[in-house]
């Protein structure tokens, strides 16, 4: 029989066919590096590197499959992340999209590169004028919202109508639960080490979702693990259907918002 590689699960075209026929969406899919207890960094903010290099350059195989990138600003402001394919053959340029709701997004963060792959800022009603000219001025694409913080029920439809078919959100937490609040994700990539890091205080893949009984659970069909290097690839697919049982009671998803 032959070996199950996690590349085999990515971007199913008839799951990505069905999504893009069926709603005004992306596809989505959510990637994190995490700890064995589901941490994305450690209390004082350390995220890199949970995983090994395997791990790695599998996300990096993830990149080069998906038309865009997204990550919240916290991220960008933590990590200054290139959000960049690095393999040495690939030629693939995804968009780099950041929620932020002020564009506080520093105009010298490495996701701003100049490279030829388009860059755009999602921000909401309130950002400052001068700052959303200043990242124009730069060769950026700035979305402005109509509420405060961007809402997935106006950036989703944009940025599909721009071109953009499917997306791999890179977190972080916040990111994540946020979209998976309101039901949106198809996918989901966890990259497992054997590490602990433990604390309150140390952020989850998703831990502002916060659910108040386990009936509300969303809920994913697993496929089986797979060993990559010294990490486990943990994927599994969203089932968000008004029959399942991870539905939650919420009538108007487009209200949830951790
Ligand atoms: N291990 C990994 O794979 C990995 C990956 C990524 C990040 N990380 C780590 O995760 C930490 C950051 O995660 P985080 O959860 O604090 O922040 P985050 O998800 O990166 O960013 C959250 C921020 O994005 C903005 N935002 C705008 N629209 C949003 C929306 N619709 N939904 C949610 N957020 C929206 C909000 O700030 P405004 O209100 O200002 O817009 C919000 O506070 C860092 O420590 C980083 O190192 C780890």
């Amino acid at each position: 029989m032959m070996a199950v590689s996690p590349l085999d699960l990515v971007l199913r075209p008839e799951r990505v066919g069905d999504k893009l026929a069926s709603t005004d969406r992306p596809y989505l899919t959510l990637k994190a590096a995490v700890s064995l207890d589901g941490k994305i960094a450690t209390r004082s903010g350390q995220s890199q590197w949970i995983t090994g290099r395997k791990a790695r350059e599998f996300g990096h195989r993830l990149r080069e499959r998906h038309a865009g990138i997204v990550v919240g600003i916290n991220t960008v402001l933590a990590d200054d992340p290139q959000l960049t394919v690095r393999l040495a053959e690939s030629p693939a340029r995804p968009a780099r999209i950041v929620l932020d709701s002020l564009c506080r997004i520093p105009l010298g963060a490495r996701f701003l590169a100049a490279d030829g792959a388009r860059r755009l800022v999602i921000c909401g009603a309130q950002a400052p004028a001068r700052r959303v000219e200043a990242l124009r001025k730069a060769g950026v694409e700035v979305f402005i919202g109509n509420e405060a913080r961007p809402h997935v029920t106006e950036y989703l439809p944009f940025l599909r109508e721009s071109g953009l078919t499917t997306l791999l959100v890179e977190g972080g937490g916040r990111v994540h639960a946020n979209l998976i609040a309101n039901r949106e994700p198809d996918e989901l990539f966890l990259m497992v080490a054997g590490r602990v890091i433990g604390g309150s205080e140390a952020p989850a893949w998703c831990d502002t979702l916060g659910v108040d009984t386990i009936e509300q659970a969303p809920r994913l069909s697993l496929s089986p693990p797979l060993v990559l290097g010294e990490d486990i690839v943990i994927h599994g697919t969203f089932h968000f259907g008004s029959q399942s049982p991870g539905e939650e009671p919420d009538a108007n998803p487009g209200e949830r918002r951790p």
